[in-house]
């Protein structure tokens, strides 16, 4: 579990976030959302550890995260998972090198050990027969799963996607989603994803902070969002024609 309390962030004179509170529980899959600009990436990449900020508390299991020394903080990164916005491998290593990249940095097996490993990932998001190709050869959505694989090969008790289906089909999106929520249950993995996409929050918004303008505006799931009369959440969430029409059907069929 991550608990955050009351959490604000400038760049210079320019406050990007406003005092954000809230929690992400384990095996769930949490669904950070809002426009762009709204704050999403910085607060993501506060969670990580990647920015300071001035004031507010993140904690990992009860323990607040800058109260930790060095060492204490070198082994909660070595428990994180990472999917950039982006994917963002490395150009110049195979696929098989680049899922292995993060055993090298933090653990000490053996050369077969990590082998064993990284085919064990490959083979879980379905690339049994990538190991040697270059990420130039890798379509948009077989990058997205190399790079799930390079976030879980290191077992992480936390993982972090920034927008993971931005430039993919919506098809292709919705297998990145579910890989992403299968892989949570199974490894009861607390994960946090930055999403602007209104398929990611009825696949997987087991829970949803919205954030506007740096502030979180609303929280909830995918079946509280369809029910709330907030101003800024409705004219996100229907800024779609199709999720008006699906919200009228939903509510029909629970006769609201
Ligand atoms: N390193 C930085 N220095 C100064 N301002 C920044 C920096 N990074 C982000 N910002 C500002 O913080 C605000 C929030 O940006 P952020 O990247 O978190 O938005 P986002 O919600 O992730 O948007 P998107 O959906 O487009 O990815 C923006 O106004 C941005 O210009
Ligand atoms: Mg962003």
């Amino acid at each position: 579990m991550i608990e955050v309390k009351d959490l604000h962030k400038s760049f210079g004179d320019v406050e990007i976030l406003k005092g954000i509170s809230t929690s992400f529980e384990k095996g769930k899959t949490n669904l950070i959302i809002g426009q762009s600009g709204s704050g999403k990436t910085v607060f993501l990449k506060c969670l990580l550890g990647l920015f300071n900020y001035e004031s507010g508390t993140i904690s990992y299991e009860g323990k607040i995260f800058s109260n930790l020394d060095e060492d204490e903080k070198r082994n909660l990164r070595a428990e994180i998972g990472m999917v950039f916005q982006g994917s963002a491998l490395f150009d110049s290593m195979t696929i098989a090198e680049n899922v292995m990249f993060p055993l090298r940095m933090f653990t000490k097996q053996s050369k077969s050990e990590m082998e064993d490993r990284v085919n064990f990932v490959l083979k879980r998001v379905n690339l049994d027969d990538a190991h040697k190709k270059m990420p130039s050869e890798a379509s948009g959505g077989m990058q997205k799963r190399v790079a799930i694989a390079r976030a879980i090969v290191n077992n992480p008790k936390y993982l972090f996607c920034d927008e993971p289906n931005s430039g993919l089909d919506p098809r292709t999106s919705i297998v990145i989603d579910n890989l992403i929520q299968e892989i949570t249950r199974e490894y009861n993995i607390t994960t946090v994803i930055n999403s602007h996409d209104m398929n990611s929050v009825m696949e997987i918004g087991e829970k949803i902070v919205f954030l506007k303008d740096g502030y979180k505006e609303w929280e909830g799931s995918k079946k509280t969002i369809f029910k709330t009369d907030n101003k800024a959440v409705t004219n996100f969430v229907y800024s779609s024609n199709l999720f008006k029409k699906v919200r009228k059907m939903y509510l029909k069929e629970n006769n609201n």
